[in-house]
């Protein structure tokens, strides 16, 4: 996979099968930062004293590792929770060779095929690999917050459908953040719909702002 060097100096990757990169090219750890973890409202969160977050398109993690950064920042106890989804179990050998700017980047790189679960301390991640639409519904547990980071609509259409929101949202508390960064207004009509309230997220790498939808 070809290596890119994002404008805040971070690695991404360009995928060739969905001919995406994995993050916007105005910065791959800034977009973790700005248009997931801070809408998302981890630091808050974590104050409470735990936290359990919904990564779909786990990826290289970044979105995770800011979070748990995030929350070990304001709460240096707060037990953490994170499933994340991800079909592409290449991306384990990458993870590893990858030199990110997260203190918890070192967890992540602990994950591989044979061992999708790792638990340091107060954190648990684990990986449920395979089709998100499919691994979805082997989860039992809730949700404060979800990050929806597949690849564009267009590459990717299965994972922005009603029926896939409708499973994601049965996986959320009520008052639970989701975090986007799109802005289609499709995705937002289908929100609306599943009753969240939406809102404009923050605007980053792109014209437009990204998506914030709440749990009410
Ligand atoms: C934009 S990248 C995610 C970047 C990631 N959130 C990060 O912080 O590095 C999209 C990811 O979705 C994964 N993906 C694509 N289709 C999928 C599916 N049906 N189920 C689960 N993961 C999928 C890809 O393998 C890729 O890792």
């Amino acid at each position: 996979m070809k290596q890119i060097i994002t404008k805040d100096n971070s690695i991404t990757f360009h995928n060739e099968k969905f001919d995406e990169t994995y993050h916007c090219l105005a910065g791959a750890v800034s977009e973790a930062k700005i248009k997931f973890v801070e809408p998302c409202n981890i630091k808050k969160l974590a104050e409470s004293g735990s936290i359990s977050i919904l990564d779909i398109c786990f990826g290289l993690g970044y979105n995770t590792a800011a979070a748990i950064d995030a929350a070990l920042e304001s709460n240096p106890d707060c037990k953490i929770n994170v499933i994340g989804l991800e079909e592409d179990v290449k991306l384990f050998d990458l993870i590893k060779e990858i030199k990110a700017p997260f203190k918890s980047f070192r967890l992540i790189q602990k994950l591989d095929k044979f061992n999708s679960v790792i638990i340091d301390k107060n954190i648990q991640i684990k990986i449920l690999l395979g089709d998100a639409k499919e691994t979805i519904k082997k989860i039992n547990q809730k949700f404060d917050a979800v990050f929806l980071d597949p690849f564009s609509p267009k590459k990717c259409p299965g994972l922005w459908t009603l029926d896939f929101l409708k499973s994601i949202k049965q996986v959320m508390k009520p008052g639970s953040i989701l975090a986007t960064y799109s802005c289609a207004t499709h995705l937002r009509e289908k929100l609306k719909k599943l009753e969240f309230q939406v809102k404009d997220g923050p605007i980053f790498g792109r014209k437009s702002a990204s998506t914030i939808a709440i749990f009410k």
